[in-house]
């Protein structure tokens, strides 16, 4: 095993061998941009690194990686204009710089490219991560529209949240580190396990995705601070804000999530006030630490070598303290 830099660089090489600029450039040029905008490649590396914990070789496991991220970046496209999104990873959104009509399409262009990456598979090893990578697309979308049917309901049960993150972002990491494992050639049960170890990290994740929009930093964050409270969405944080009852928390966020001014400024600060004194800012920190060990116990059971689950459990905790 290699330390978690070199299978993020080597990613990233093979990302740029594949993607140069081809005709219709307002097709391809938005492909490139927001493939080249950064972003921390966490999918296609847990790709690589499971292939090698099974031993299998990364290099078999790269085409699924792009497969990965080039759809992970086909839905932050689309995601960007559904959530209105103006910045991405510190940079102009695809539909800011240029419209709508060109993320649509360039966002489904994506999505079929990184079908195409399964095609250098063998027959066997193709059907097996197009299936897992057709219903976990099809799940995203599930998640997806959940997460945007919600905006326009009052208050929304934890369990009811909990699957909608579960489906928009958890299993996409979870299908990541199962196709590495795929290629590796491990047997059914640790690929189930560490399919289970990605979901609840995946959660813990997205969880912290909710955090970090309303309290992180917009000079590290890369995308607009808030954006979660203009858009009313039914995030951790609100969700614990109305469970901590207090009939005046309750009331007031309510009340500002009813709201869609002009200038959000006031908006954000008073409803991000409203989730630190409910304790809902505290319930959330708890909770990524919460699915982030829940994913450690599940490596316990895993049939490899003590190094490589330090391995696995050294990215989960990075991943708690990102400020990304
Ligand atoms: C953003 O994912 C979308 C979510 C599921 C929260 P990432 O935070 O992995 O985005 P990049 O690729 O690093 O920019
Ligand atoms: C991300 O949800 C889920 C997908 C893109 C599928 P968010 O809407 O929270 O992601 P960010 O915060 O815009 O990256
Ligand atoms: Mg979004
Ligand atoms: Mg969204
Ligand atoms: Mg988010």
């Amino acid at each position: 095993m290699k330390p978690i830099d070199f299978y993020r660089s080597e990613f990233i090489s093979y990302m740029e061998s594949k993607f140069v600029l081809r005709e219709p450039v307002n097709l391809y040029e938005p492909i490139n941009y927001i493939l080249k905008l950064g972003g921390k490649r966490l999918r296609p590396v847990l790709a690589l690194v499971t292939a090698e914990i099974f031993d299998g070789s990364y290099k078999k496991a790269l085409d699924a990686a792009l497969a990965i991220e080039v759809f992970h970046n086909f839905s932050l496209v689309h995601d960007d204009i559904m959530d209105a999104a103006p910045v991405r990873r510190g940079k102009m959104t695809v539909h800011e710089k240029w419209d709508t009509n060109t993320g649509i399409l360039s966002g489904d262009a994506m999505l079929i490219c990184a079908y195409q990456f399964f095609e250098n598979y063998d027959p066997v090893t193709f059907r097996e991560l197009a299936k897992l990578f057709s219903k976990t697309a099809l799940q995203v979308c599930e998640g997806q529209q959940y997460d945007v049917d919600f905006e326009v309901l009052e208050n929304v049960a934890l369990a009811e949240y909990l699957k909608m993150i579960e489906y928009k972002t958890a299993v996409l990491l979870a299908a990541a580190m199962k196709m590495g494992a795929i290629v590796a050639g491990t047997n059914n049960q640790n690929q189930e396990l560490i399919y289970q170890f990605g979901l609840n990290l995946g959660i813990a994740f997205q969880i912290q995705d909710d955090y970090l929009d309303a309290f992180g930093d917009p000079k590290t964050f890369g995308k607009q601070v808030g954006g979660d409270i203009i858009e009313n969405k039914k995030t951790y944080l609100f969700i614990k804000a109305m469970e901590s009852g207090s009939a005046v928390f309750k009331k007031e966020l309510l009340d500002l999530y009813s709201i869609q001014p002009k200038e959000p400024e006031d908006k954000i600060e008073a409803v991000k006030s409203i989730f630190q004194e409910s304790g809902a800012s505290k319930a959330t920190q708890e909770a990524i630490a919460f699915y982030t060990e829940k994913a450690f116990k599940i490596l316990e059971c895993l049939d490899i070598t003590d190094d490589k689950k330090l391995i696995l459990k050294e990215f989960g905790e990075n991943l708690m303290q990102r400020t990304v």
